[in-house]
């Protein structure tokens, strides 16, 4: 296939040693290390995750990259350069910025992000989709948790690379992040190939708690039985990475094992908070914001014992109620 063959991956390792190198040896060293540094990275932790430094500088890569026979063409393709549509001028995506290799499954890498060392906009940039790199597939940290584990029971998904990072550095080795998405269905399908248990984890803000509600609808059609997702609510103002440096991994972990909410939980939680279900329209209101999310659950005991709680949450026998209507040709 065209991901099997692509000459992509060569020439994004060949960047991504470029970036390494640059973080050793760039005469602004300093200012990434001493960066990395007040974030309580260690040398070791920047080393296991492959942090990189891309200098200042409008095409240092492309002119190391072009000098060791690489085609700008493929530099473009590849996400490391970027042309301009109107005057056809070329320079590096990533500049004067902390890198972050994302690799695949198999350990390859396919894109980077990169950071500001500063406070300046945007704080983030990751590559592009490209032939070898799908946002909507990709997790951040998933080669690295199961070069680090054994065998992992559970998975953390988390919202950014510095909290991946950060946790790992603390011992917390399990965690993954999407890439500036939401969590697609097909990212859970494929953490579901590799462990039973996933557990969302986003920052305590408005952006995270959407984000944990959307990550329950895309999880509601691949919860067959036997499978479980857990949601994580942190202190507001905090995530991951801010909280686990200041109450340390165990504090961390007890509060995973105590207050990680099931998904169950959440979804009657979170509809409650929207529906005040004390009068009888109200019960009816919640039924019908419950019901079609109930009914994507293709886990027959979960589903039936999410029904049963609705039941008793409304005093309504749903078994009784007339099928819904089937959808219409011109409804789609
Ligand atoms: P730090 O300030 O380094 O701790 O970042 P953070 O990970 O806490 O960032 P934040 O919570 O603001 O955003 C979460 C994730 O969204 C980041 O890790 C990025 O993947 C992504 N993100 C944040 N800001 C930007 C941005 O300006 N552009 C893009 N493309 N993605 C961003
Ligand atoms: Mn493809
Ligand atoms: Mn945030
Ligand atoms: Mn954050
Ligand atoms: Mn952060």
């Amino acid at each position: 296939s065209v991901r099997k063959d692509s000459p992509l991956y060569a020439l994004l390792e060949v960047a991504d040693g470029y970036y390494r190198q640059q973080l050793r040896h760039h005469a602004q060293r300093e200012r990434a290390v001493d960066y990395l540094k007040g974030r309580g990275l260690s040398g070791q932790i920047a080393k296991r995750f492959g942090i990189g430094f891309a200098p200042p500088g409008w095409d240092n890569l492309m002119t190391h990259l072009v000098r060791e026979k690489h085609e700008v063409k493929q530099l473009i393709d590849a996400g490391l350069v970027i042309e301009n549509e109107d005057n056809g001028r070329r320079y590096d995506r990533l500049r004067d910025r902390i890198t972050f290799p994302i690799r695949d499954s198999r350990g390859r890498v396919v894109g980077f992000g990169g950071r500001v060392l500063g406070d300046d906009k945007p704080k983030y940039l990751n590559s592009p989709e490209t032939p070898v790199f799908h946002k909507g597939r990709e997790l951040y940290g998933l080669f690295e948790a199961r070069q680090a584990n054994r065998q992992l029971d559970q998975i953390l998904v988390v919202e950014g690379y510095m909290d991946v990072i950060a946790l790992a550095q603390q011992g917390i080795t399990h965690a993954v992040a999407t890439l500036g998405t939401a969590t697609t269905e097909e990212h859970l399908k494929r953490l579901f190939r590799v462990v039973s248990l996933v557990v969302f984890c986003f920052d305590g803000d408005n952006a995270g708690r959407k984000a944990a509600w959307r990550a329950l609808e895309n999880a509601l059609p691949v919860m067959t039985d036997g499978r479980q997702v857990r949601f994580m609510f942190l202190p507001d103002g905090e995530d991951p990475d801010s909280l686990v440096r200041s109450e340390g991994a165990d504090a961390f972990r007890a509060r995973l094992e105590q207050q990680a909410l099931p998904l169950s939980d959440y979804l009657l939680r979170h509809l409650g908070e929207e529906v005040n279900s004390d009068s009888l329209e109200g019960k009816a209101h919640l039924a019908s914001l419950a019901l079609p999310l109930i009914e994507q659950i293709p886990g027959k005991l979960l589903k039936r014992l999410l029904r049963q709680e609705l039941e008793r949450r409304t005093g309504m026998d749903l078994d009784s109620l007339p099928p819904p209507p089937a959808p219409r040709a011109d409804d789609e």
